[in-house]
């Protein structure tokens, strides 16, 4: 795992989109994760900047949402359909059929979501899943105890995920669709963004502490490419501090385009 540790989210969300922006122009018909909450939006703002200004082309990208509420209508404020049209997709040149985001309203949701499940796989894979991480240390919403090979299901949300969510958008429903962490981890690449004092516990435990179903994002160290990329802020619970610092050091040396920099 390398674990990217940056002044602040400003230039961290410069670098993650810098990352992205790489691998749609190594593979323009990337299949990318999207993760929606206020984590990946200045990334998305960048994105949409090197659209404008440098033509970064997304006119072959497929696009698959995390994850969504159960019982929200698309057009609904809070939907996470409204919010990733409005802060990323409107405002590049994806094609509308390439964008998937789980259904929320559906009447049948286990058919929904093995029918996710099936469009990811029936577009490739997922090449790079962009990720936030909750307090439990949930990505989606795989919430604790949720199981290590999860599939895309209906998930309860925790307590603590309903008050933090409910904070920034109002009353939320009690119940998503979610990608499961068995796959997440399906994904070739994985970038997780983490910012803010208060992610910093929960990125310690994914980063250094066991792999257990009671931080999901633990589950990210049996991914063979996985990127952290965290501000001061988020990353004060780390132990290992000096040695990622280090890591980075040698990677810029030998192998800077896994850090979204060129040394020419
Ligand atoms: P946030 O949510 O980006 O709004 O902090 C992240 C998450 O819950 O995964």
């Amino acid at each position: 795992m390398l674990v990217i540790i940056r002044p602040d989210k400003a230039v961290a969300s410069i670098q993650a989109a810098k990352l992205v922006a790489d691998q749609v122009r190594h593979k323009p018909d990337s299949v990318l994760g999207l993760s929606t909450g206020n984590t990946p939006l200045a990334t998305y703002t960048e994105l949409i900047r090197m659209h404008r200004d440098d033509g970064l082309d997304f006119s072959n990208v497929t696009t698959f949402n995390l994850d969504e509420y159960f019982g929200l209508s698309r057009e609904h404020p809070q939907s996470f359909y409204s919010e990733i049209h409005k802060n990323f997709l409107d405002h590049i040149n994806v094609r509308s059929d390439r964008t998937h985001i789980p259904n929320g309203e559906s009447k049948a949701p286990a058919k929904t979501c093995s029918e996710y499940e099936d469009a990811i796989l029936a577009a490739g894979g997922i090449d790079l899943q962009i990720l936030g991480i909750g307090r439990t240390g949930h990505i989606g919403f795989n919430e604790p105890t949720s199981s290590l090979a999860s599939r895309t299901r209906l998930k309860t949300l925790s307590d603590e995920t309903i008050n933090d969510n409910s904070k920034i958008s109002g009353d939320i429903p009690e119940v998503a669709i979610t990608m499961g962490i068995g796959t997440i981890l399906e994904a070739k690449k994985i970038l997780l963004l983490a910012f803010g004092e208060s992610k910093s516990n929960a990125v310690a435990k994914a980063i250094e502490g066991p792999i257990s179903s009671s931080c999901s994002a633990s589950a990210l160290q049996m991914h063979r490419d996985v990127r952290f990329i965290l501000d001061e802020e988020a990353a004060t619970e780390l132990r290992h501090r000096s040695y990622y610092d280090r890591v980075v050091e040698q990677t810029k040396r030998y192998a800077p385009e896994l850090l979204g920099i060129t040394n020419d």
